[in-house]
């Protein structure tokens, strides 16, 4: 039986945070094998937000590093840059055309990011998710892990799908598959370490507010040390009133591989925040640790990651020029 093939990818703004590994690329790796895998860094995508220049190429590097550094094996799946294929941003502008503009003033990510960004909005923000539409129908992918927040994007990428297949395809002969978010019951929204009610972020202008993937102990146990807390007895999941105890008890139930009904009698026998936070900053050191340690040999090795790049470039071009190809022909270009 073949495989369900199955597309994601992070921006490279900034460092990756624990979030962005829990809600999206531990899922990659838990499923590798059973699936095939397409796996991007969206550096398009990077560009929406402001300060990229001198970076851009720099971070594209160390996130596809942290892709094999956290368990993505390039031997089982395809790691590539967005950039590197134009065939998304033409399939991109392909969508625009038949995308209706209020579809995408209503996505939540657009108003709350475009609210940050003030007079200065790009059309790009705006335009963001038809561009994820194509990276992800690019590849007619079944299925995409991603975390919580994304959910609006991939139906809306649903809803291009239908449309094309509507306007240009024929019943017996969809043109897209229509693709479904796999969204982990665990760990799909990490709160900031701030603010139990907002997001851990890579734009929150607080360091402080998130743990990144390459954060050395002590920044970690600093962090950890004086993230936020409240002043109730006892430690406990679920309390709508205690947002961050819920996010750090969640933090180390996945982190820890423990199980809800474990972490509370763990939990009864200690005393407080003070008992609790050094176990939780252990945990989280001993997880980011064999990551780190990796990342340091992928990003060491001359030409080791450039190889694995050019790999995924050849093998990703194939299918995403077929069916770009197919697209305009149903669209009507002159071929
Ligand atoms: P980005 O870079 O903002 O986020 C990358 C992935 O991390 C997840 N994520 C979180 N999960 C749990 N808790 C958090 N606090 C948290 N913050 C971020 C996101 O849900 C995402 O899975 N638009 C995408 C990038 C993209 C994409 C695609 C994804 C572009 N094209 C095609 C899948 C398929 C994004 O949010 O990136």
């Amino acid at each position: 039986m073949q495989k369900k093939r199955v597309l994601s990818g992070v921006q490279p703004t900034g460092n990756l945070h624990i979030g962005n590994y829990l809600g999206a690329i531990r899922n990659w790796v838990e499923s590798q094998a059973e699936y095939e895998n397409f796996f991007c860094v969206v550096d398009l995508h990077a560009i929406t937000g402001a300060n990229y220049r001198h970076e851009l190429a720099e971070n594209t590097r160390r996130t596809a590093a942290l892709y094999i550094a956290c368990g993505i094996d390039p031997e089982v799946s395809t790691v590539f840059v967005q950039s590197h294929i134009s065939a998304h941003a033409e399939l991109a502008w392909l969508f625009n055309c038949i995308t209706p503009l209020n579809w995408l003033e209503r996505m939540i990510q657009f108003k709350e990011k475009a609210l940050k960004q003030g007079e200065n909005v790009n059309v790009g923000l705006l335009d963001y998710p038809v561009l994820m539409a194509a990276d992800i129908l690019l590849y007619q992918a079944d299925l995409v892990p991603v975390g919580e927040d994304q959910k609006q994007h991939l139906e809306l990428t649903r809803d291009i799908a239908i449309r094309i297949n509507d306007q240009f395809g024929s019943k017996n002969q969809p043109i897209f598959k229509l693709p479904n978010p796999l969204i982990p019951k665990a760990g799909a929204r990490v709160m900031s370490l701030t603010d139990g009610n907002s997001k851990m972020s890579k734009s929150d202008p607080s360091d402080m507010s998130r743990i990144h993937l390459l954060d050395t102990p002590d920044a970690i146990a600093k962090k950890i040390k004086k993230c936020k807390t409240d002043a109730e007895r006892g430690l406990e999941f679920d309390n709508p009133n205690r947002p961050e105890c819920h996010n750090l008890l969640s933090l180390y139930m996945i982190l820890s591989a423990k199980n809800k009904e474990q972490v509370i009698a763990e939990c009864q026998n200690l005393r407080g925040w003070g008992d609790f936070k050094p176990i939780l900053i252990e945990t989280i050191n001993s997880s980011l640790q064999p990551i780190q340690a990796k990342y340091q040999e992928v990003i060491n090795e001359t030409g080791y990651l450039d190889q694995v790049l050019a790999t995924g470039k050849e093998k990703a071009s194939a299918i995403a020029f077929a069916t770009l190809r197919s697209v305009k022909d149903a669209m009507g270009f002159l071929a």
